[in-house]
Formats: C-alpha cells, structure tokens, sequence
C-alpha cells in the first residue's frame, strides 16, 4: 500500500446520502482507496454505490466499513440503555442489541458506536441516559450482554462490530456539565471507571472510541497511557480506536496541541488508529512521516489494527449488504422490546397498594405531556426509529379500557409553561376514582450536551401535580425521563410512583401490564437517586470518611437554634438541608408482593484467596404476588492499603417466586473478586475483615462477615 492508501485507511468521513453531501471530491478519494470508513450514510443507494467504487475501483480493493449509532435499536426502539440498566437481567439486554444488529445491518450499517460504558455517578449530566448507571460490576455484566448481543457472528452478514466508548472517564465530567474535564486519582480509575472497558475487551469488542474528554490533565484522544498502556499492552486489545467526533483537533482547544500538524501527531503516536469527522490525519500525516516526527511503523500498526477488523468482520468476502426492511418493526422484536421495557419499569413507592390497578371498575384520569408523547418516549439517540411505531400509555390503555378511560394532556411538553389546558385536566381528573399522571422530560432534556443543573421535574408539571392532589384522588406519578427526577416537592402527592426511563417503541403496553397487574415490577435502580441536584455527584459505594454521618449524628437544618455557634455536635458528614441519604438508594425497587430474607450462612469464617465464598440464605415471597425479586450480594473489605467503599456489588440474580413460595438461594463468589488495584499499584486481595450482605438494595439485608487470611 502507498502512504496515502494507508493514510486513507485510517480516515473516517460522513456524509448523507446521494443527493446531500456526497460530493465529487469524496467519490475520488474512495476509488483512490483513501477512506476507511464511513458514517452516518443510511441510504442503501449510496452505501452500495461507494463500496462498490472502493471494492471494485480502488488499487487494493479494500472494503469500507459503514458506522451509525445504534445504541438503544435501530427501528424498534427499547429502553435507553440506563433503563436497560435497571432491568438486572443481561439476558434481555443480549436479546435487545442482537435486534438492533438484525434490523441495522439489514440497512447496512456494520459498526455501532456503542455500548457507553461510562460509568455515571452524577444525573446532572445528560449522558447519563445513555450509561450503564453507576456501579462497575453491574456495568460490566451489562457490557458482555451488549457485546455478545452487537456483534454475534462478528463475520456473519448480521454481525455488527461494538465499540466501546468512551474510553475514558467521560461521566466523571466534573459538575455533571458535558465535555467538562475529569479528574480521576489512579485508584479510582482502575476500580471503578476502567473495569467495564476491560470486560468490553475479555468480550472481544472490535472496536474502542476515545472520549473528548481531557483526563486529569491529557485527552483522552493523545494520550499514550490510556491508549498504549492500559489499552493495548495490559489487555491485549487487537482491535481498532477511533477518535470521538472531531475529538483530534478538539485537542486544540482544550490547549493541548497547538494545532491540527500537532494534534495528529499526539493521536497517532498515543495510539488512535481511526479519525472521525476531522481531517488531521488526511492533512498531515504523510508530511509527519516524510519529515520523520512519526515512524511509518506506526502508522503501519494503525493501518493494521484496522484492517485486522475489516477481515474479523468478513468485509472482503462479503462486502455488500443483502438489504432487507421486511424485518423492521418484526413482531418478534416488538415483544423482546416490550419485555426489556416491562423489566426496566421501577417501582418507587405503593403507598396503601394502589397498584395494580382495577381499570375494569375505576374511572381512570389519565393526564400529562408523556402519556402519549410518541417521540418523547422514545428516549435520546434515536436516528431511524419511527414515533409512527410507537405505542404509547394513552393508546395501550384506551385501547384495553377505553370505557373507563379519560384523556387530557394538561401540559403540551415537559417543559409547558401555560396552564390554559390545567382546567380540563382538573375536570375529567374529578370525574375520576384514580389519576394517572404521565411526566417526566422530553427526549431532547436528556443525551449528549444536555445536562441540566436542577434535575426537578421541568416546567410547571409540580404546580399541576399540586392542583389535582387537592381533589384527594389517589394518584400514580409515572416518570418517563433520560434520568433521576428529584421529586422531593411532590413525593407526597403521589400515591404509587413508577419510573418508567423512556421506555422505546413499546412503552405503552408494557406500563399497561404493570400498572393492571398482569405482571409485577421487577426493575431496580442501577443508580442512586437524590432527593436534590445539590447532593449531586452521589452514588453507593463511596468511601466512609473519618466522620461518617448516622441517623443519630445527623443535624437538620431546623433543629439549629438561631444563634448557635459551631458545636462538636453533629460534626459528620453530610448537608444541614438534604441529610445525607438520597430518596432511593442504588439497586431499589419494589413489586407487589414483599419479600423476606431469612437464615443466611456462609460455608466458614475465612478463606484463602484460592477459595469461593457460599453464601447461602432463604428468600421467601411473603405477599400475595407472584414477583421476581433482584437478589443483591454487596461486600465491604474493612480496611486497606487505601480506603475501600462502604459497600460494593458482587453480584446479583433474579429469582420468581410464587406468593408464600420459598426456595433457599446460594451464590459462589470467588475470594479473587475481591481483588482491587491497591497502594502499590497491584491488583490484590490484602488479607483481612469483609462484610458482606445479602438483600433487596444497597442498604438492606442481612449481614454477616468473613476473613481472608
Ligand atoms: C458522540 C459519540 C458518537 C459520535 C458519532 C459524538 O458526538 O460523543 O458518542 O458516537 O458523536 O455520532
């Protein structure tokens, strides 16, 4: 290959289709074999006619490889992903992005630029609707379902190649403010951040994408640590990196490189193969590598990474798409994004059981912007599935209860600020026996640039909560939003509350089955939700500090006298105005029925680091429900070389049990999981006391302890 052939592997154009943005310039570069890939171009006309230009015309015949975001479906829409998240169940989520590789490639489209695996710890931020939440363990065991379920036979004409992104540390923008920088001591990084990115690997992920973010100081796009060190020497990562969106000559800004020459240079010798978008690679490489500032070798590696993928992936033996809509919107697609969507749904509160619901006997007032918002609920990073598809609350429900069913928006858009619709929401809301209020955020409130400071229910939808809770109808709060909803204002108000993410194509039926019982929530949080924005970040599993805040030390704001000076009293950690708890913790959720843990043990009282931990308790289904339960295992290790979180997720398993069923339930944990990268830079399980619990979220169940010696 000649330098520029090589060069032009390692560029990553868009365009639209035919008529827009397919220029003449472009065309030439693909015969002359100088693009790699390209993204974005959905049009089976244009994606046919430039392979074939690259295949057929140009000098080494090398195929293109077409990338879209595919993240959370491509025509049949599921969850967003922190949804998918709160479903526990990774089996769903494999079955899920399978769908989305049948109906993408079926366009086209072989590479998607997913699954984020950015681990968020703050909801301020708006990709965090597009997170696996907060927890590494749960993120990682999601990353091998999205992984397994993307790319199947990766050499199959249906197998897409994943990429995981952004690699690193993009959720930890400080102040839950997108593009913001991140500062992330070493430990930290390793333990939480790294760990679903190193499962993406052990996955076999094709693909990573460099974050735009700047990590402690370096972007992520230049630097070598990240890219060459970890990436590639430590875990024996074979596959391509390609930039973010323009994130190369973003460097530029960010005060890195001084300009576009500098900027590649910095990318190629860190380690990135492909370029996205920008065009600093094209522009100059060949000039860095004729004057000697890069060694041809490198770029060689780069050209090799890539090509690596392209032959995984079958492309030079079947480089053209068999293109097929007929399986868009398949039948069996929309039950498997029903399922994911019922699984995902969170039952908050059910003050008094008002859920299920009797709608064959109650008069229900359905009122809200997301009752029948088909686009709304669809959720961000939606490009190709159709709102026409979609099945909202109001169609499912009017569909299965029209009689008994009455309909006003009350507000237009979340985000509505007249209240000229409140009067007859107020109206058909009194002719009711139970209000169903549907609200949350538009789509656009939450995805990429979109983070907001105050994360309260936007516009005026409180002020029309108030109003109908004056009736002294039961209500149930359904949120269908991008990410926790601070709900302190109106907690009380509500009755019964469901967080329903948003939901996809098939929001609408599966809430129907949840909220008329046919089948029991099952969803749980896989992040911490705060009683207020200013508790943000807050997650789980955060350290103790010296002065940890109990039920005891905690001082609330009121009980100070006017006048007080600094007291010893109460001196821990945690707001005077918000405490220290959030409204729910991480792994909450609850069904209709109610479970008991019972008798736990473990199978002895210290191990060696070759053994397994057995843990070994009764779970009971102690209501009147049959309800599957999440069943989580969290651990603490006492003390460390550094200190170590209040508590971590282990592991975690969903068990169905019929109402006054009980089962005994056991789980292996290998002592080597305990294992975290410590003050000596190693990855160790330093001998020593545990905790560990069993138990329905991150702050209940039962406890016991062992030693590791
Ligand atoms: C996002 C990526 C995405 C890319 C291509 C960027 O703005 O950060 O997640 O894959 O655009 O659309």
């Amino acid at each position: 290959m000649t330098l520029e052939e090589k060069i032009g592997q390692t560029s990553q154009r868009g365009t639209s289709s035919m008529g827009k943005g397919l220029s003449e310039e472009l065309i030439t570069k693909v015969r002359k074999g100088e693009i790699g890939s390209f993204l974005n171009v959905t049009d089976s006309q244009t994606i046919n006619f430039l392979q074939k230009t690259a295949v057929e015309e140009s000098p080494n015949g090398i195929p293109l490889i077409f990338a879209r975001d595919v993240i959370h479906g491509f025509k049949t829409i599921f969850p967003i992903p922190l949804g998918q998240a709160a479903t526990w169940n990774p089996d769903l989520i494999e079955k899920g992005s399978r769908i989305a590789a049948i109906e993408a490639t079926a366009s086209g489209i072989r590479w998607t630029f997913a699954p984020m695996l950015d681990i968020a710890r703050d909801s301020r931020w708006g990709r965090i609707a597009e997170s696996p939440g907060e927890d590494p363990f749960l993120a990682s065991k999601f990353t091998e379902a999205y992984i397994k379920g993307f790319q199947g036979d990766l050499s199959s004409p249906t197998g897409m190649l994943a990429c995981a992104k952004h690699f690193v540390g993009y959720g930890a923008a400080e102040g839950g403010r997108d593009y913001n920088i991140a500062i992330i001591h070493e430990q930290l990084l390793h333990n939480v951040y790294l760990k679903p990115f190193e499962a993406a690997v052990k996955s076999g992920v094709g693909s990573f994408m460099s974050s735009f973010n700047e990590l402690n100081g370096v972007p992520a796009t230049g630097n070598k640590y990240l890219l060459k060190t970890i990436l590639r020497n430590t875990w024996g990562f074979d596959g391509l990196v390609v930039s973010d969106w323009n994130s190369v000559t973003e460097m530029i800004p960010h005060g890195f490189a001084a300009d576009e020459k500098h900027a590649a240079m910095l990318s190629a010798n860190a380690g990135l193969d492909m370029e996205m978008t920008s065009t600093a690679y094209e522009d100059h490489l060949k000039n860095l590598i004729e004057s000697g500032v890069i060694a041809e070798s490198q770029l060689d590696d780069m050209v090799r990474n890539i090509l690596r993928v392209k032959l995984k992936m079958g492309l030079f033996e079947q480089p053209y798409t068999r293109f097929n809509h007929s399986i868009f919107y398949d039948e069996k697609h929309l039950v498997s994004a029903k399922q994911t969507a019922i699984e995902s749904i969170v039952l908050l509160k059910n003050y008094n059981n008002l859920l299920p619901l009797d709608f064959k006997n109650q008069k229900i007032a359905l009122i809200g912007p997301l009752a029948d918002a088909p686009h709304e609920q669809l959720g961000t990073w939606v490009f190709d599935g159709e709102s026409e598809h979609t099945q909202t609350l109001k169609m499912s429900l009017s569909e299965a209860y029209g009689k008994n069913l009455m309909f006003s928006k009350g507000l237009a858009f979340s985000r509505d600020s007249l209240t000229d619709k409140f009067d007859e929401a107020l109206e058909i809301a009194r002719k009711s026996d139970v209000i169903i209020f549907a609200g949350g955020e538009e789509a656009i409130l939450s995805g990429e640039a979109h983070s907001r400071a105050n994360i309260d229910l936007p516009g005026i939808q409180e002020e029309l909560i108030h109003k109908l809770a004056k009736l002294g109808k039961p209500i149930v709060l359904i949120i269908m939003a991008g990410r926790p909803i601070t709900i302190s204002n109106i907690y009380n108000e509500a009755d019964a509350i469901l967080m329903a993410w948003h939901p996809g194509t098939m929001g609408g039926p599966a809430l129907k089955d949840i909220l008329n019982g046919e089948t029991s929530p099952s969803g749980r949080l896989p992040v911490t939700w705060p009683k207020t924005s200013g508790q943000e970040p807050i997650y789980y599993n955060h350290k103790n500090t010296g002065r940890p805040a109990s039920e005891e030390s905690f001082v609330a704001i009121d009980d100070i006298p006017v006048g007080a000076w600094q007291s010893s009293l109460g001196n821990t950690s945690h707001y005077l105005d918000a405490g220290y708890q959030p409204m729910f913790p991480f792994g909450f959720g609850l069904t209709y029925s109610t479970f008991e843990y019972s008798e736990m043990t473990l199978n002895k009282a210290s191990f060696s680091i070759m053994d397994s931990v057995l843990i070994t308790f009764k779970l009971t289904n102690t209501g009147k429900a049959e309800a599957t339960e999440v069943v989580q295992y969290y651990v603490q290790d006492i003390t460390g070389s550094i200190t170590r979180p209040v508590r971590e997720l282990v592991g975690f398993s969903r068990v169905t049990l019929k109402a006054g069923e009980s089962r005994e339930v056991t789980y292996t944990l290998p002592v080597e999981n305990l294992k975290f990268y410590n003050i000596d830079k190693e990855w160790v399980v330093e001998p020593g006391d545990f905790n560990i619990w069993v138990g329905p979220n991150c702050q209940e169940g039962l406890k016991s302890s062992f030693v590791v010696d």
